[in-house]
């Protein structure tokens, strides 16, 4: 078992990474306070474990209900929010009440931003079930749902009170859904570590194939590095938008595409391609970068453009609504790389310049 204290000035929390996380009955021990419980999770995860979870909860005597909704990101919605919170409401669930959010990024997001605002906000208890949301939505508490003007348009920063991640669930996840949270692990290593890059090149088959030992090292390190960054800046004015490395783009064709259609890490990887064609623009890293950034995306069964049919001109019209770009006036904000690990971040990028890094990426293949 690892564990890792997490310092925000608004609160402190625990990620705990274990096997049989549901043995761990000290990582419950917040219920303890609580008056009631709910569970919020999607279809699948409610087929796959509801059962074993509520037998478990039952055993510790927790009261509880249970919330299930469909499967997707397309229910990363306003309508599921008001939904969820009618619920809530109509069984007079208190401020007392702590939310076990048991799901993909999907999930998590919405619970964390219905815990937000529920009752002025009440606890909230992540445990991710996805490669992606292990390593990396279930921690920094980023919560939101998505609009038609834009993905996460909608949402807020608040920290759950504590994180439990059981790399087992993994054993039931699609393998477009393991490719899809090895974009996000491949982010870290571009965007904040050279060495962790390299160790994901040398070990990502094993991920692939699901090795636990290999499993528990890649999500603790990711955790270790997100949690180091965003405890520097929990509301994603500096340091933090590192992060985001080929998300601009990314959230542009996840909402060109429709919601759902691209998986976020598919998305992210094409992102991350374009952003990697744009900082050899300004920053002229070498194409050898360029070419290990692009095989490691295709190891992982990852795309390394955007879609065919998405053009300059549709990825400019839809990255003027995002949340970066504070003063689109003065040209755009992006995440650049001057070589493996080592980020920046660019103001002022013209907008034909941004077209011209999206050519190169679509006509590299
Ligand atoms: N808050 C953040 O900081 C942050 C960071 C990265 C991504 N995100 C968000 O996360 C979302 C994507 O999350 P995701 O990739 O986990 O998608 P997801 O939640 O849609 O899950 C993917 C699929 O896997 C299924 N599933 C979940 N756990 C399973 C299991 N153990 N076995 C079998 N099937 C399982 C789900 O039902 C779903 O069909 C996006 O909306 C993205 O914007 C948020
Ligand atoms: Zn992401």
């Amino acid at each position: 078992m690892k564990k890792i204290r997490v310092f925000t000035h608004k609160n402190k929390y625990s990620v705990i990474i274990s096997k049989n996380l549901f043995k761990k009955t000290s990582f419950f021990y917040p219920l303890i306070y609580a008056k009631s419980i709910v569970i919020i999770t999607d279809t699948n995860v409610a087929n796959l474990y509801l059962k074993n979870i509520k037998s478990f909860l039952l055993k510790l005597c927790f009261k509880y209900k249970q919330i299930i909704i469909e499967y997707g990101e397309i229910n990363k919605s306003f309508k599921n929010v008001n939904k969820i919170i009618s619920i809530l409401l109509k069984n007079r669930f208190n401020r007392n009440t702590i939310i076990i959010a048991i799901g993909g990024g999907v999930i998590g997001d919405l619970s964390g931003f219905i815990a937000s605002i529920y009752q002025r906000g009440i606890s909230i208890i992540q445990i991710p079930t996805t490669l992606l949301s292990q390593v990396d939505s279930c921690m920094g508490g980023k919560t939101g749902i998505n609009h038609i003007f834009g993905k996460n348009m909608i949402g807020s920063f608040y920290q759950p009170i504590a994180v439990g991640i059981d790399p087992t669930f993994l054993y039931t996840l699609p393998k477009k859904e393991i490719f899809s949270g090895l974009s996000e692990i491949i982010k870290y290593g571009i965007a904040l570590n050279p060495k962790f890059f390299s160790w994901i090149e040398n070990n990502i088959n094993n991920i692939i194939d699901l090795d636990i030992k290999i499993l528990q090292y890649c999500i603790y390190k990711c955790c270790k590095l997100k949690l180091k960054i965003v405890s520097k800046d929990i509301y994603d004015l500096k340091a933090r938008m590192i992060l985001n490395f080929g998300h601009t783009y990314a959230h542009a064709i996840e909402n060109f595409v429709g919601y759902g259609n691209w998986s976020h890490g598919e998305a992210v990887s094409a992102g991350m391609m374009i952003s990697t064609y744009l900082s050899k623009y300004f920053t002229n890293i070498s194409d050898l970068t360029i070419s290990r950034i692009r095989n490691i995306l295709l190891t992982a069964k990852l795309p390394d453009r955007g879609p065919l049919n998405m053009h300059p001109e549709n990825y400019i019209n839809l990255i003027k609504y995002d949340k970066k770009q504070l003063n689109v006036e003065s040209g755009f904000t992006e995440i650049l790389i001057k070589s493996i690990g080592k980020s920046i971040i660019k103001n002022n990028i013209k907008e034909s310049t941004i077209c011209f890094a999206i050519e190169q990426c679509q006509s590299k293949n």
